[in-house]
């Protein structure tokens, strides 16, 4: 992939596509500015450079409607804050008001445009909206990997009007270190799969069999597993309808060699209720109205001894109900075993990362990647098609 660096930027028009879909409390407060800070290298090479800034993201799902609560004033303040430099706010993200602000940039400026989901025609990936973006520009960076999996305006199409396009740091050391776990990991390799449901990571189960050494399940998904193989699961999340495909999975695992390991006891309660009462027993002991909400201490002891010897950790999903204190710890233990291992370690995914922020470990994983669903579709082995669009677009620039 050709980046920023390939390029001349010089007093060039610069459009920047970013993922500032970052988290706000009802006051409008960032909660967490990691997707804005894993940019600003990419925005303070281009700074260095003297280029014009235009920067433009999506903020939440507002559905083509304008929703007050998602507009970027609050990311422009945070960025203008990170970078020393003032961040000018465009009142929209296309139409002659922009254009004519766009129009008086000078080297160095910067504008952060209004939530690009404002306009319906982004998420259709409609060509009229992308040559209305692209028009604006010169060249085209795109370092929104966590946006990458969609096929929408500011990814996809804008590549097929931009004078040149091609990616930021931040696109490339995502791609980089995701290749050094799929295309030549050290081994052994070591996926942890987490998450409620089977149902969503069939792809990226199926695809990383291909690859993993050794599995470790846990979360609601892995009671379907555990359902599978014949165990009483009470009243567990149990996706009934992914029992068959759960046992076939194993099953080729085992055939293929690689190690699949499932809970050996769990934190059960008669419900999601705090004042409930918890116990913690043998997978082999779950009565018929309690619920499996995490791991339990052997299953986590079992974990990280299995981990002992991996040379590379891909992890995706929690492994119980982590946001509630009670229902936490297996999560939280798998964060500092990971944290501990001497593995290139890889976190993705939203609750995964939050997971590690919880136990304070993110600075001892190698890489906690800024996507959740882009991650997950490189982890079911598919080009992102943002990635396939600027691969298209490239060849213009040979
Ligand atoms: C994310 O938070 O995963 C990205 O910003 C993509 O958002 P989306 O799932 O609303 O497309």
């Amino acid at each position: 992939m050709k980046t920023i660096k390939d390029i001349s930027i010089s007093n060039q028009r610069v459009f920047f596509r970013v993922d500032f879909n970052v988290p706000l409390d009802e006051y409008q407060n960032i909660v967490d500015d990691s997707r804005i800070r894993a940019v600003l290298p990419t925005l303070k090479y281009a700074l260095d450079n003297d280029a014009k800034l235009i920067i433009a993201s999506h903020m939440g799902r507002p559905k083509g409607n304008v929703v007050p609560e998602l507009r970027l004033s609050p990311v422009a303040k945070r960025l203008g804050r990170l970078l020393g430099k003032e961040v000018g706010m465009a009142a929209d993200c296309i139409g002659p008001d922009v254009k004519a602000i766009l129009s008086k940039m000078k080297s160095g400026d910067i504008i952060l445009l209004e939530n690009l989901r404002f306009h319906p025609e982004e998420e259709k990936n409609d060509d009229e909206f992308a040559k209305e973006l692209a028009a604006f520009c010169d060249v085209y960076v795109n370092d929104a990997f966590a946006v990458s999996h969609r096929k929408n305006a500011s990814v996809v199409a804008i590549t097929k009007y931009a004078p040149i396009s091609v990616g930021g740091f931040l696109l490339q050391k995502e791609i980089d270190y995701f290749k050094k776990v799929i295309t030549d990991p050290m081994r052994p390799l070591v996926a942890i799969i987490g998450g409620s449901k089977v149902s969503s990571k069939i792809g990226a189960l199926e695809n990383m069999l291909q690859h993993v050494d050794k599995f470790i399940i846990g979360g609601a998904m892995a009671n379907t597993f555990l359902k599978s193989q014949g165990y009483s699961l009470g009243n567990s999340k149990v996706e009934a309808d992914h029992i068959g495909i759960a046992e076939s999975m194993k099953k080729k695992a085992d055939q293929n060699g690689i190690k699949f390991y499932l809970p050996v006891d769990a934190v059960v309660a008669r419900s999601l209720d705090l004042k409930s009462e918890i116990k913690i027993v043998p997978i082999q002991e779950i009565s018929s109205d309690w619920m499996v909400l995490d791991i339990g201490p052997a299953t986590s002891l079992l974990y990280s001894e299995v981990l002992h010897d991996a040379k590379t950790i891909v992890w995706n999903g929690p492994l119980g109900v982590f946001e509630m204190e009670p229902f936490s710890k297996g999560t939280i233990s798998m964060a500092h075993c990971v944290a501990n291992s001497d593995a290139l370690t890889i976190v993705g995914g939203g609750d995964t990362d939050a997971a590690v922020h919880k136990a304070g470990e993110t600075e001892r994983i190698t890489y906690i990647s800024t996507g959740g669903g882009a991650f997950l579709y490189l982890l079911e082995g598919k080009i992102l098609p943002a990635i396939d669009a600027l691969e298209k677009a490239e060849r213009k620039i040979r």
